[in-house]
This record gives C-alpha cells, sequence and structure tokens, in this order.
C-alpha cells in the first residue's frame, strides 16, 4: 500500500481552501507541493507564502518539491513555511551531500529528485543519507504530462538498491500517474505515489484517492 500526495500543481488557485479540505477528508497522507523558479523548469508556479496558507489547514505531511535552482538558500524558510519533507534536484546541487544535511539538521525529512535522463547509479553515495528518493517520470515542470515508460526500470533499480542495503529510504514517483498505471507502478517498489491531474480533475477525487490506496 502506497502513501498517496495528490500535487496541489493541479488544483484550481482561486479555491485552494476547497483542495485542503478535500485532500483533509481523504485518505491522502501527504500534501505535494511544487515550487518552480523558472529557471531549473520553464515554468513558475508558487512559494513560500502560499505553502505557509496551506500549512495551516492540515496536520498531514507536506511534502515540498523544490524545482529551483540553489535550493539551500531557502531551505530554512521553506523549514518555517511548514515543509515536512524537503526535495532537491540532484541536477540542481553541486554539493548535494551539504544540501542534505542542511535539510536534516534543520529537522525535515530530507528528499533527492531525479529527472527522467539522471541515472540512478548516481544516487550509490547519498542513498544512505536521504528518506526519499523522488523519480520524475515526466520531465519537471508542468502537470497532466505522460508517464516516461523507462521510469519502471528505475524504479526496481532503485529498489534492488534500497533492499541490498537494508536502507528504509522511499521511492517516490512524480508525473504522469493515472488509474490504468499505478498498479503497476506500485507493484513494482513505489512507496509514495504523487498524482495531480489523476486526483484533481476527477469527478470524485475521494473515490480516486481511495481506489490509489488500495492498490498493493
Ligand atoms: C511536475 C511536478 C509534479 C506534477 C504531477 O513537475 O513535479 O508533481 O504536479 O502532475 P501530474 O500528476 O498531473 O503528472
Ligand atoms: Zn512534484
Amino acid at each position: 500500500m502506497a502513501i498517496v500526495a495528490p500535487s496541489f500543481l493541479a488544483s484550481n488557485f482561486l479555491r485552494l481552501e476547497e483542495a485542503c479540505n478535500m485532500v483533509n477528508s481523504s485518505e491522502a497522507e501527504w500534501f505535494h507541493l511544487d515550487v518552480m523558479d523558472g529557471v531549473f523548469v520553464p515554468n513558475i508556479s508558487f512559494g513560500l507564502p502560499v505553502i505557509e496558507h496551506i500549512r495551516k489547514t492540515t496536520k498531514k505531511i507536506c511534502d515540498v518539491h523544490l524545482m529551483i535552482v540553489d535550493p539551500g538558500k531557502y531551505a530554512e524558510a521553506f523549514k518555517k513555511a511548514g515543509a515536512d519533507v524537503l526535495t532537491v534536484h540532484i541536477e540542481a546541487c553541486p554539493n548535494l551531500h551539504r544540501n542534505i544535511q542542511q535539510i536534516k539538521e534543520l529537522g525535515m525529512k530530507a528528499g533527492v529528485a531525479v529527472n527522467p535522463h539522471t541515472p540512478v547509479s548516481l544516487l550509490k553515495d547519498i542513498l544512505q543519507d536521504v528518506d526519499v528518493v523522488n523519480l520524475m517520470s515526466v520531465n519537471p515542470g508542468f502537470g497532466g504530462q505522460k508517464f516516461i515508460p523507462h521510469t519502471m526500470h528505475k524504479i526496481r533499480e532503485v529498489k534492488q538498491m534500497i533492499l541490498d542495503r537494508g536502507l528504509d529510504t522511499l521511492i517516490e514517483i512524480d508525473g504522469g500517474v493515472t488509474m490504468e498505471n499505478a498498479a503497476e507502478i506500485v507493484a513494482a517498489g513505489t512507496d509514495v505515489l504523487v498524482a495531480g491531474s489523476t486526483v484533481f480533475n476527477a469527478k470524485d477525487p475521494h473515490a480516486v484517492i481511495a481506489a490509489l490506496k488500495k492498490l498493493h
């Protein structure tokens, strides 16, 4: 059974409170919040003040996915805004080990995200230090894209690395998760399913979340 993390990028930003209430009253355990700076990715989403308000509506886990350059500069501010899990991109961090330590010292769980083209072998010397590996299954920047099938191999590879080393790192899959492919994604070893459009574009988001929770 995977943790379900609805991505607010697909919600109606004029009705964020409704989106928060929906997730709060659902079986989802995490709020997935995508921060984009227009530099690391070709899109701009939302930032600190929005997260601060979302945080006030919930006691669920706030999973903040930073698609920004120089994320270390803002780690403390995201902690203050209420992030529980803070994920940075391996491609944006020449001093990744330092960034991960900083996030943990601030009292957050640390995540590392890898883009579709980035080999998971690059995680070898950081895996033991991170709580979450976010395998991007679309190119970051936009919701509603198609799942890149090659990600399935990456899930299995990272799962094996985690098992071989007896770690308890969570694998998070982010992008293009649908009702059609979610079962296979979970069966391959995914612990956290991010779902944006599949949840927020549904007629009955609660039912979609409940259905995703049933997969194993
Ligand atoms: C993409 C974001 C994802 C996105 C997923 O850059 O990291 O979290 O919101 O959206 P869907 O589920 O619609 O692909
Ligand atoms: Zn994301």
